[in-house]
């Protein structure tokens, strides 16, 4: 695990474009994971400017969101549909079909077989280049929330009352707020061959610190990424604040080989 620290929330958002950036020139299909919520919206913001000043080309790029809410319909304001086309999807070239946010709108029965089809949609695109991952406060990666197997695959989840509490600020009124979310497994995300996960803020320290120096353990589902071949935590110095081997890390990024600086 790289863990990368830079000065504030609009240095995190570059570095992530930048990677992101890199994925999409240097494969002839791009796949990436995407996530919803604060986190990634400067990173977004990034991208669409790289796309605007740049000519950053996203008509090969194919691309699968992390969850949904479960019962919010695509144009509700707070669906992950809906902050996708908004923050991202509106304002580049990416082909509409390409575009894959689970849906909201399945019901019963059909969940588990919707959720296999999901994983199977992403197979066929060649499994993820890059997933963005954002940290919930309690540790969770898409909305595997602490408790989740590590090896689980998409499915319906429960969110936790913290959850449920930090995105009350995405809803205008709180009873709207779903219990239920399609998510994709931390089994899933594993597949993806390179994982950003970035943060910012003191409200997320105790997160990174567990999630990168804490025991793997399904308490931490971010934990998990301990395990990667090639991961990234993007995070600011706030966010940083509770890691003990900040220094160390520091260091290791400002004497990384020439050769490894586009990496
Ligand atoms: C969203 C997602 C979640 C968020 C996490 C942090 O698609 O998968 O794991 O990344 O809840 O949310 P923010 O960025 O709003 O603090």
């Amino acid at each position: 695990m790289e863990v990368i620290i830079l000065l504030g929330e609009k240095d995190v958002g570059y570095a992530a474009a930048k990677r992101i950036g890199k994925v999409i020139t240097s494969r002839t299909e791009p796949v990436l994971g995407l996530a919803t919520g604060g986190s990634p919206t400067g990173t977004y913001r990034e991208l669409v400017r790289m796309h605007q000043q740049e000519g950053l080309d996203f008509s090969r790029v194919r691309t699968f969101n992390l969850d949904e809410y479960l019962g919010l319909d695509p144009s509700h304001p707070a669906s992950y549909c809906h902050f996708m086309r908004t923050n991202l999807f509106d304002h580049v070239n990416l082909r509409p079909r390409s575009a894959v946010v689970p849906s909201g709108m399945v019901v019963g029965q059909e969940i588990e077989s919707y959720c296999e089809k999901y994983e199977e949609e992403i197979r066929q695109a060649g499994g993820i280049d890059l997933q963005l991952l954002g940290i919930g406060s309690d540790g969770h990666i898409g909305f595997n929330e602490p408790g989740s197997s590590l090896t689980s695959r998409t499915r319906i989840k429960n969110l936790t009352k913290r959850t449920r509490e930090d995105n009350a600020r995405y809803f205008s009124n709180p009873d709207e707020i779903p219990h239920h979310v399609i998510t994709m497994g931390i089994g899933t995300i594993m597949e993806a061959r390179e994982i950003v996960l970035i943060a910012f803020g003191k409200a997320k320290a105790a997160a990174i610190a567990a999630a990168v120096e804490g025991p793997i353990t399904t308490s931490c589902p971010a934990s998990i990424l301990q395990m990667h071949p090639n991961a990234k935590v993007i995070v600011d110095e706030a966010a940083a604040s509770l890691l003990q081997r900040a220094e160390y890390y520091r260091w290791v990024f400002d004497n990384k080989p020439d050769w490894q600086k586009d990496r």
